[in-house]
């Protein structure tokens, strides 16, 4: 075994409730983190590797080039923790260059799936120095973690694949300040790959692609539904994926758009009521947001959680960045900075 798994799981995330709550308004979603149980962690895996979906392309480019120098600011005997890892086929080239440079950094990787986190971890082999770990848990839980390994000597918390764009700016900007105020001491690093408000065309195109990897992926969040309930709640046939980009708000819609007049049964059970809820034709469900960001509003999202550039790095085509910033030992906002 080269790895270990820590069970995490304290937040009750009330996903029925926020399923149900999500779908009883008048304008309807559905909480996108339904799309990742583990036949979804497998489909978003393949999205990542169609042309079309440049944010995966672009972070390798980056990390491809740069991973040397992203690696240089993190110090032996740090911790590595990152939220959300995924296939780690990102991660691997951090992980490679922290291998080469021969400091030993504990890697945690935090995902929903205990089966994602083995099969994902163990493909990585063997390293000497880096100490592998999977955090089972949601990210609230990662947090909580992160803050208690207050005995190490420095941390690097990682976000990557633009994961920042599923929260609504204002949740995206309270969830950074949070990660700043619990889980990072001064001098403590944070990594996040943030996509640009690229070409309205190329951002529709990574989300909706012709062979059907993203509309499998967005009904595979149905039909998870239907387990998580345990009751077929959706007749998937009766669902169409539609997406849009909206330029003037920088924000990509993933939607499950009704094709006939329905009713959504949810039986009585032990947290819940009998719900019952009509959908008419047309009628659209939201399940995930892709909020992209230009330079002001990312310079905003760093001012408001009071951390602070260290460096940042565009790919080769300039759609995508990884931002380094860190918690200041105390921060002056750009407000003071500019005398205005
Ligand atoms: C957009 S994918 C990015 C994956 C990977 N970081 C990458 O860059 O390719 C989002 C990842 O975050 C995980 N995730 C989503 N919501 C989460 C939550 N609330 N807590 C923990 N992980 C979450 C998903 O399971 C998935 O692996």
């Amino acid at each position: 075994m080269t790895y270990s798994i820590v069970d995490i799981r304290k937040t009750d995330t009330c996903l029925k409730n926020s399923i149900i709550n999500g779908i009883n308004q008048s304008t309807k979603s559905i909480p996108a983190i339904v799309l990742y149980n583990e036949l979804g962690l497998q489909y978003y895996e393949k999205v990542t590797y169609l042309k079309e979906y440049y944010l995966m392309e672009a972070e390798i480019d980056i990390l491809e080039n740069k991973a040397g120098q992203i690696c240089d600011y993190i110090p032996e005997g740090g911790s590595l923790i990152e939220l959300g890892s995924g296939a780690l086929r990102k991660t691997r080239l951090l992980l490679d260059s922290i291998e080469k440079q021969k400091k030993n950094v504990t890697y945690y990787a935090l995902d929903l799936m205990e089966s994602e986190l083995k099969r994902t971890l163990s493909s990585l082999g063997k390293f000497q120095y880096v100490k592998l770990v999977g955090l089972w848990g949601v990210y609230e839980d990662g947090i909580e973690y992160a803050s208690n390994l207050s005995g190490e000597l420095h941390k690097t918390i990682m976000w990557m694949g633009s994961s920042i764009g599923n929260f609504s700016r204002d949740e995206a900007a309270n969830f950074v300040k949070t990660i700043q105020d619990k889980a990072m001491n001064p001098g403590d690093l944070f990594l996040i790959g943030i996509d640009r408000r690229n070409n309205p065309d190329k951002i529709a195109a990574a989300y909706k692609d012709p062979k059907g990897i993203n509309t499998k992926f967005v009904m595979n969040g149905l039909n998870h539904v239907n387990t998580i309930f345990d009751q077929p709640i959706f007749d998937l046939n009766n669902f169409e994926h539609v997406t849009m980009y909206k330029d003037d708000v920088g924000r990509h819609e993933s939607y499950c758009k009704v094709k006939n007049d329905t009713t959504l049964e949810f039986k009585e059970s032990k947290d819940n009521p009998k719900t019952v809820i009509k959908l008419k034709k047309d009628e659209l469900i939201n399940i995930g947001y892709s909020h992209k960001y230009n330079k002001a509003e990312t310079d905003a999202l760093f001012d408001f959680s009071l951390l602070s550039y260290v460096e940042s790095w565009t790919d080769s085509q300039s759609l995508y960045d990884l931002h380094l910033v860190y918690k200041p030992p105390s921060h002056f906002t750009r407000k003071f900075d500019s005398h205005n």
